[in-house]
């Protein structure tokens, strides 16, 4: 597959900037696929969320401050003034959710990874909404290396297929219900949904860890285990 006919898709408003970042996300998809190393066999795998974890996010979700989340000035999301916005879903306690989710995950990341890893960050929940896409793009080489997305709700009329491209450079469509979570390398392996969502909601949570001693800028060639 050449990646360079993978669609890119330009809304119709977007301004000069976001162009811009489009060409940067392009930059950065061949750059980290060639130059992160490579951690797990599988390279990304699907569990369940645990029942308890599940239920404990989904119970600190605050929909009464729901509010339409801001258009990031990179162009990952296809958000334009004419098209309806995604929300964040805040939470009751961040910290507390960040805590319960780390000490649940931390030791299952080590496991897959097979190695030390160190939490990095936690984003959303965010709530797609009708007509929602998600450019094709790599995670931050800083800090997201290996992420674990989870999908807590949804509401659809077609499954939204998240789409990665793995080592051998096949397509993959990884379909999440609720109460699934992803495990993948996301700062190598380009993921996106290039295909516009339909339906009245999908909420993902998306958690980031790095390995520990991680620095960026002197990556060490790829690991040859695989
Ligand atoms: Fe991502």
């Amino acid at each position: 597959m050449d990646m360079a006919h993978f669609p890119v898709h330009i809304e119709k408003g977007w301004d000069e900037q976001r162009i811009e970042s489009l060409i940067h996300i392009q930059n950065e998809i061949i750059e980290q696929f060639q130059d992160v190393p490579r951690f797990t066999k599988k390279e990304y795998e699907k569990f369940p969320i645990p029942v308890h974890l599940h239920k404990y996010i989904k119970e600190q979700m605050d929909f009464s401050r729901m509010r339409p989340e801001m258009c990031p000035p990179s162009g990952h999301l296809n958000c334009a003034p004419n098209r309806e916005s995604n929300k964040v879903i805040p939470l009751k306690n961040t910290r507390e959710v960040i805590d319960y989710v780390d000490s649940t995950l931390h030791s299952m990341i080590e496991e897959w990874t097979d190695q030390q890893m160190v939490y990095s960050n936690m984003y959303g929940v965010r709530r797609y909404s009708y007509g929602a896409r998600l450019a094709l793009h790599v995670d931050k080489i800083e800090d997201k290396i290996v992420s674990v997305i989870l999908n807590l709700a949804q509401k659809t009329t077609t499954p939204w297929p998240l789409y990665i491209i793995d080592s051998n450079k096949k397509i993959n469509r990884i379909y999440l219900k609720a109460g699934e979570m992803l495990f993948f390398e996301s700062a190598r392996l380009p993921h996106g949904r290039q295909e516009e969502f339909q339906g009245e909601y999908f909420d993902n949570l998306f958690v980031h860890y790095r390995p520990l001693n991680w620095d960026h800028e002197n990556i060490i060639s790829t690991d040859e285990r695989f």
